[in-house]
């Protein structure tokens, strides 16, 4: 690696999430192109072109935000109105969405995705997957994974968000494993489906993963979210990377996740927006399955960009502490997109790797307006982002 480098310091505790160094107390962190090229303690850190001094604040990974749902139009607001007044969460909402969608232009999408991801990455987050979803036709979907494509990290095909009103739900299943999926793969690196009641069912789902995963995709499961179900079984035998939701999950469910790859990514906001009640965190950590946290940003079940309110909200409310929490919105994001140095997708070294703070590892560094990552809890709604490194550049 050559160029300039640039060292943080001053770092007075640093999250790597590094099993080797663990929580640093006086760090210094040493950036050069878009990676990390030093970590450690400060007495024995190498010199550097340019020096940030961060004057003692904490430091820890940019946020690895793996669920959001950004390309879209049109607004909610009635439908949540409704909501706080009573009515249930429906799956149905997301064709208010798809109608808006469709009629937007396609400057009209990318200016509203640009406008999301900003305000992500102002609050911390460094790499954001988002997905299709609001098209439900062939060309609305290609259109979306393009938009997506710009500007998101990962972008996910979720053709099978909803069978789209009036339209024949095996035949519409036939569009989303075939015609759809050929003309969205090259766009994609991920599928998705929602496995739910109301959406789609264990059968057709099993068919849209399998058929998606020979396509070359990865494949993640929307599951659990309003009900116990089958999502999680379908996402754990399909090799899923993750699924995500995991509201209602029987003991059958936490065990099959915690021996299996698949991460349960929690969507904290989700949760709390619908009036559904906190996913079973404390649990799926004791029986030692991987957890990620993200935001679920989309304008019918969650609309916040925020993770650091994802993490208060799993500490507050999800009986997670902290660490278990910073872990999750950060290596745990990285685990569901297979991006943690641990997943053969980053390379051997961790080259390329987020989530952590280590020597090989993108250059995405999140500075806190606070002495410790407890405060992201213990100041819960306070905007705590002081300064963000994204990929060796700085953007706050
Ligand atoms: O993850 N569950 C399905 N999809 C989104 C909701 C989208 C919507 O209501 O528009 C979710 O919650």
């Amino acid at each position: 690696m050559t160029g300039r480098t640039t060292a943080i310091t001053g770092i007075g505790e640093l999250t790597t999430n590094d099993p080797g160094l663990g929580l640093v107390r006086d760090a210094v962190v040493v950036l050069q192109g878009d990676r990390i090229v030093w970590v450690g303690h400060a007495p024995v850190a190498p010199a550097a072109d340019s020096v940030v001094d961060v004057g003692g604040r904490a430091v820890l990974p940019g946020w690895v935000d793996s669920h959001t749902h950004l390309v879209f139009a049109g607004d909610r607001t009635a439908e949540f109105e409704a909501r706080m007044a009573g009515e249930p969460y429906r799956a149905g909402g997301i064709a208010t969405t798809v109608e808006a969608t469709r009629a937007a232009t396609d400057d009209d999408l990318e200016t509203t995705l640009v406008r999301h991801v900003g305000e992500a990455v102002r609050q911390g987050t460094t790499y954001l997957e988002t997905k299709t979803g609001y098209g439900l036709t062939v060309a609305d979907e290609v259109r979306a994974a393009r938009i997506a494509a710009r500007h998101a990290d990962e972008v996910t095909y979720l053709g099978a968000h909803l069978v789209p009103p009036g339209a024949d739900e095996e035949s519409y299943v036939d569009l989303v494993c075939g015609d759809m999926l050929e003309a969205v793969a090259p766009h994609a690196g991920w599928a998705d489906v929602f496995c739910e009641r109301g959406a789609f069912g264990e059968a057709q789902a099993e068919r849209i993963v399998r058929a998606a995963r020979a396509r070359g995709l990865g494949v993640r499961v929307h599951g659990n979210q309003l009900g116990h179900g089958p999502g999680v079984q379908v996402a754990v035998r399909n090799g899923a990377a993750s699924v995500d939701h995991c509201t209602y999950l029987s003991d059958e469910d936490v065990e099959a996740l915690a021996g299996s790859d698949t991460v349960a990514t929690l969507l904290p906001a989700c949760d709390l927006s619908t009036r559904q009640p906190p996913a079973p965190a404390r649990r799926l950590l004791d029986a030692g399955a991987t957890v990620a946290l993200a935001s679920n940003a989309n304008p019918g079940s969650s609309y916040t960009t925020s993770m650091a309110f994802c993490v208060a909200i799993a500490v507050l409310q999800m009986g997670m502490t902290v660490r278990e929490a910073v872990w999750a919105a950060t290596a745990g994001g990285a685990r569901a997109l297979r991006r943690h140095p641990a997943d053969a997708r980053a390379g051997q070294t961790g080259d390329g790797a987020v989530g952590v703070v280590r020597a090989g590892a993108r250059a995405d560094l999140h500075v806190l307006d606070a002495p410790s990552a407890t405060h992201l809890a213990y100041r819960p709604g306070v905007p705590l982002t002081w300064a963000v490194w994204r990929a060796g550049t700085r953007v706050v």
